[in-house]
């Protein structure tokens, strides 16, 4: 989907395209890494997180608490125990171009402030594609393995890492008491091939690739079957440590393979740029002949002073950086293009294609994602296309082979394909929608497979299949009956293979949902707009059902008074009503598109019915308290000014921002503490003249030293 250019963008369109993304990012993260069942591919995920950081980069004020380019992967759910690491294990930073490569050298340089004639050492390996694992080893022996989980807290799978026959249960040699090992498990291409040709047999799941088997293999809660998965793993890098080996990243890996720990076969150092895209090149031309997926080469600086001084960005440290492949490309025939309607009426394209093999992988369908991307593409069934698979799932329509050809163009439907509603596309957007909302038998199944999923109300056992028949035979037809289901269960009972446990199984289960958070029942609920990091926002700043309402009672009442009021110029009107909205609704995060979306929702009487008659079924949402975790210097706004000694700006930056400080250029009465090296001038004395505390570097040292 195209998007604006973002130097284009005005502040506010910014900020809400900005929270947008943290939902969607978080969305993707957690099928990625907590069910191990991505929707997109990687490389349109990493044009998500690319465009949040742009965003971020123009709009430094906008950079949200929630924002993605803070997190590492999904909190961890499921039935794993949780365990805090040590030290948070982080992301890489991801380059695509050799230019892309030579910035990060150069940001490497700058913030190092290193001379014309100093070397930049780097390690480079293969960026597997596995899931990262931290192996604590104490006195030599294996004492815990944990996922990486959100990088802070992972999920604990000792008894299952014991299986793997490639970790060591005790190091040889002599290694520090305190080691922790990470790296990659995964699974190589030949025993994932085997292992679902068994499952298929055994009518068991099927993976999607390499990386998924390996992740579901691992997260089990019974260790014997990932004793019988055949794991692999290597080490990248360690977490904590009570002494180190060696004082370069490759020294330490040579002793962490001396301890008789796998590292990748070709991990090497170089000195030079040139050396370094060769390595890339080579590894990329071996890639199919390896035994394993691959998705890039990893860099690293070598010296290990140096890691520590560039430290970290958010979610990744200054001194690595992925060099990711290119994605992988196939043609093939677009046979049909069919037409899926989501929860929200959306109606999307799906390319049916004559199955190809790209990248080892068969792909039959790929997304054409709206009515302006097959215009775009000038797609026609019957026309040879390019299709891209960039890592995993949902390959894409890239180009139409044969244009030139004579052919009728597609026609997107002007009626919902399920319910013969019209479907419109509203100003300003991009989708069509059926506009049959709850007349419409698959917006409704959809609705209530959202409400029951696993980031919603998380019921189990009542999966699309049953919905569907239940839907089918009218035992639902909204949420509240699903807790009306007890009161159905001679009809449960009578159906085809429900026993009396499953359908107990299957009460117990919805049982167990009948006072959710409210930010999952907000979620649950299917408001547009409204995903999960925004129904965080919203029970976080009002606490319990009763209060939202409330005050959304109140913004309709000001939005319907608005409303006849303006109106002349119906732009200028639009945004002041969005304007008055929003101070209403006033939580951050939340811009216009949102606060109407929800009025909207509340609205219509018979979404206000849904809720109303699930309060009457029993369901009652929890209220939320929310704890806010404060360091010691957070929130304040520093200046830094004069010529530094010890550190170069960037670095004294990125401190400051690591305790919580924002940095600003300039003094203002806002300014809390100012840092004056040798030289300061004007902003030094506007300090003094505001009475704003001053301190030199070596106070400012001593404030880093107490925090860390
Ligand atoms: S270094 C602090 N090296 O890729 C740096 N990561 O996209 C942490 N990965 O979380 C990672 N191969 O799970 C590193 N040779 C390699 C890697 C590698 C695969 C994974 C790792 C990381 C993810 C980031």
């Amino acid at each position: 989907m195209p998007n604006a250019s973002p130097e284009k963008l005005s502040e506010s369109a910014a900020a809400v395209e900005l929270q947008r993304l943290a939902g969607e990012i978080a969305h993707h993260n957690r099928l990625y890494h907590g069910e191990d069942a991505p929707e997109i591919s990687d490389a349109d995920y990493d044009a998500l997180v690319r465009r949040n950081a742009e965003l971020e980069r123009l709009f430094p004020d906008l950079v949200r608490a929630d924002s993605p380019s803070r997190q590492v992967g999904a909190a961890p759910e499921g039935p794993l125990a949780k365990v805090p690491h040590a030290l948070p294990m982080l992301s890489l930073d991801n380059a695509f171009s050799d230019e892309e490569v030579a910035d990060f050298v150069g940001r490497v340089r700058r913030f190092l402030r290193l001379g014309e004639d100093e070397e930049v050492a780097l390690t480079a390996e293969p960026k597997i594609d596995g899931l990262s694992c931290s192996l604590r080893y104490e006195n030599g022996r294996l004492v815990l393995a944990a996922t990486r989980g959100d990088g802070s807290v992972g999920e604990d799978v000792t008894p299952n890492v014991r299986t793997i026959a490639e970790i060591p249960q005790q190091l040889k040699g002599d290694a520090p008491d305190i080691f922790e090992v990470r790296g990659e498990v995964y699974m190589s291409k030949a025993d994932f091939a085997s292992l679902n040709a068994r499952q298929a047999e055994a009518g068991g799941k099927i993976f999607a690739n390499p990386r998924n088997a390996a992740a579901g293999s691992l997260r089990q809660k019974d260790p014997a079957i990932t004793a019988a998965r055949p794991l692999r793993f290597y080490a990248h890098g360690w977490g904590e440590a009570s002494a180190l080996p060696a004082d370069s990243q490759i020294g330490v890996m040579r002793a962490i393979e001396s301890w008789g720990i796998p590292l990748s076969e070709d991990l090497e150092r170089f000195c030079d740029l040139g050396s370094l895209l060769a390595f890339y090149r080579g590894i990329e031309r071996k890639r199919a002949d390896l035994g394993f997926d691959i998705d890039g080469v990893v860099y690293k600086v070598d010296r290990l002073d140096w890691q520590r001084r560039l430290g970290q960005v958010a979610r990744a440290p200054r001194w690595a950086l992925a060099h990711k492949f290119p994605a992988e490309r196939a043609e093939t025939v677009l046979e049909a293009i069919d037409i899926q309607v989501g929860r929200t009426g959306k109606l999307t394209p799906v390319a049916r294609l004559t199955p190809v093999s790209v990248g080892g992988v068969t792909v039959t369908n790929a997304t054409l994602h709206n009515a302006d991307e097959i215009a775009r593409l000038g797609v026609r069934v019957g026309d040879r296309v390019l299709i891209q698979r960039a890592g995993d799932v949902i390959p894409q329509v890239l180009e139409n082979l044969t244009p030139e050809v004579e052919r009728p163009a597609f026609h997107f439907p002007d009626h919902c394909p399920q319910c013969g509603s019209e479907a419109v596309r509203e100003e300003g957007e991009v989708d069509i929608r059926c506009t049959g909302g709850l007349i419409c038998p698959t917006q409704r199944v959809e609705r209530l497979r959202h409400f029951v999923s696993r980031h919603a109300l998380d019921i189990e056992g009542l999966g699309i299949v049953h919905i569907e028949s239940f839907f089918r035979d009218e035992i639902l037809a909204s949420p509240a009956d699903i807790f009306r289901l007890r009161d159905n269960r001679e009809k449960l009972l009578g159906r085809e293979r429900w026993a009396e446990t499953s359908v107990d199984n299957l009460l117990a289960a919805i049982d167990s949902r009948r006072r959710p958070p409210l930010d999952r029942f907000l979620y649950a609920l299917g408001i547009r707009h409204v995903g999960e990091v925004t129904a965080r926002d919203l029970a976080r700043r009002y606490g319990s059902l009763a209060r939202l309402r409330g005050m959304i009672g109140q913004a309709l009442a000001a939005r319907e008074e608005i409303q006849p009021v303006l109106g002349e110029d119906e732009r200028k009107h639009l945004v002041r009503r969005d304007k008055a909205v929003v101070a209403i609704v006033d939580t951050p995060n939340i811009g216009p598109e949102v606060a109407n979306a929800l009025l909207d929702f509340f609205e219509e009487p018979h979404n206000v019915e849904v809720v109303d008659d699930l309060l009457a079924a029993g369901v009652e949402p929890q209220d939320v308290v929310w704890q806010t975790r404060e360091s010691p210097v957070s929130g304040k706004t520093l200046v830094f000014t004069g010529s530094l000694e010890t550190l170069s700006r960037d670095e004294a930056k990125a401190q400051a921002e690591a305790l919580g400080a924002k940095v600003s250029g300039s003094v203002s009465a806002k300014t809390d503490l100012l840092i004056a090296g040798p030289g300061a001038g004007s902003k030094l004395k506007k300090a003094q003249e505001l009475g704003i505390e001053v301190i030199d570097e070596a106070g400012w040292n001593a404030i880093v030293a107490a925090a860390s």
